[in-house]
Order: C-alpha cells, then structure tokens, then sequence
C-alpha cells in the first residue's frame, strides 16, 4: 500500500506534492457521486483546463467493464474485465492531458486496485530513449489516426497505450517492444482505494493500469482529464 498525503488546496502545492514522485492520494471523507465530482473539479480546475475523455465528456464515472459494453476503441474493449495494462491516458490525442484526476465513490467489492509507474523508473538508455524519441509508430484513432513517437522530443511525455499504437517498420517494433518489455520487468505501485480518496496523477510521467476486476463488483471513479 502507498503512503496517503494530506489534503492540499494551494494548487502550488499540489504540483510540489506531484513533482514528488508523479501522483499523490488525498484521503477524503466518503461523498456521493455529486460531491466527489465537484471536489475533484475544485482540485482539477486550478491546475488547468478539463478535456473530454473517450466519449467526449467533461467529467465521467467510470467502472470495469465487460468486453461488449465497453468504447470500441478503449482498451476495456480488449482486455474486459481483466487486468488493464499500463498506459498513458489519451495517447490516441496529439498531445495526452497532463493530469488525471480520480475520486473514489465506491471502491467496489471485491475492489480493484489502480496500478502506478513512472516511466523515468523504467532505465532507458540515452541511445533507447533516442530510438523512443526518433522510431515512427502509427497511433490509431479511426480517421484521426496519425503518426508519433512514443517519447515526445526531450521527454516530455510519453506516448503508450497498447490499444492504439502500432508499429510501422522495425525500429517502431523494436521501440514498443523495448517498453513493453520495460514495464514488464518494473517494480509498480498500486493504489488500493477508499471511499472519498482522491488521487491526482500526473499523466506525462506515470502510467497507470488496473488489477483484474468482477462483473457487478460495484468500483466507481469519478474521472476528470486536464491540459495543463
Ligand atoms: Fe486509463
């Protein structure tokens, strides 16, 4: 289990408790759907502007979903219910938002935890993060598909979701396949939730994936995207 911090409401603050370690969990009193949305926006909205997620929507509720109820093109549509692998949120957008932000209305039961890793952890090489910045990749996205790396020049952030991307000649192949294999063998933090726990993430430099989940267990998220 991850350590828990302390509510903070200075949004200097919350980028001092980010640069940390790329996410920090505030642990708040249990609220209904409502609430939790309007404190994560509060949270959310001093750090920059809200995006749309899959589906377009501002602020959603999101939960596990099984393989024929899930986005065409989201990765729940491949994986369902089971463990969803690390990815970086809107990797299908020219530029991924930069923070997402997570309020727990119901952990569910059995809960299902939030996977977290930095990719910084993930030991590139300078000539592998060259590869990372340099190798074309074809990032689907139906008639807004485009080509992208998967490391933005000088690191930035990074561009990976195994649902979206796919590899255009060799060194794209071998450029997936050294993250995969990356992750594969890294050391991630799970967040095991509670009720009213908020947890803000910073998308350009941590991961996050998702343990395996049951049909009907419960686990909602509010969910708010921001371009910062
Ligand atoms: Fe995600």
């Amino acid at each position: 289990m991850l350590e828990r911090e302390t509510v903070v409401d200075d949004p200097q603050q919350v980028l001092g408790l980010l640069a940390k370690r790329g996410w920090f969990c505030h642990s708040g009193e249990a609220m209904h759907h409502g609430s939790i949305l309007r404190e994560i926006g509060k949270v959310g909205d001093r750090l920059g502007r809200r995006v749309g997620g899959r589906a377009g929507a501002l602020e959603e509720v999101v939960e596990p979903r099984h393989f024929d109820e899930a986005h065409p093109r989201s990765l729940s549509a491949r994986y369902g219910l089971g463990a969803l692998p690390f990815h970086v949120e809107l990797s299908h957008r020219t530029r991924p938002c930069r923070y997402i932000l997570l309020g727990c209305i119901d952990p569910g039961s059995p809960s299902t935890a939030t996977m977290l890793l930095d990719w910084r952890m993930l030991g590139f090489s300078s000539e592998e993060q060259n590869l990372l910045e340099e190798a074309p990749v074809l990032v689907r996205s139906g008639r807004r598909s485009f080509y992208s790396t998967i490391l933005a020049r000088g690191g930035a952030f990074l561009r990976y979701d195994p649902g979206c991307l796919k590899a255009v000649d060799d060194r794209g192949q071998r450029a997936l396949r050294l993250v995969e294999d990356r992750i594969a063998g890294a050391p991630s933090g799970a967040h095991h939730w509670r009720q009213g726990d908020i947890l803000i993430i910073d998308n350009w430099r941590v991961l996050h994936g998702r343990s395996p989940s049951d049909r009907g267990s419960g686990r909602r998220l509010a969910r708010i995207l921001i371009d910062a």
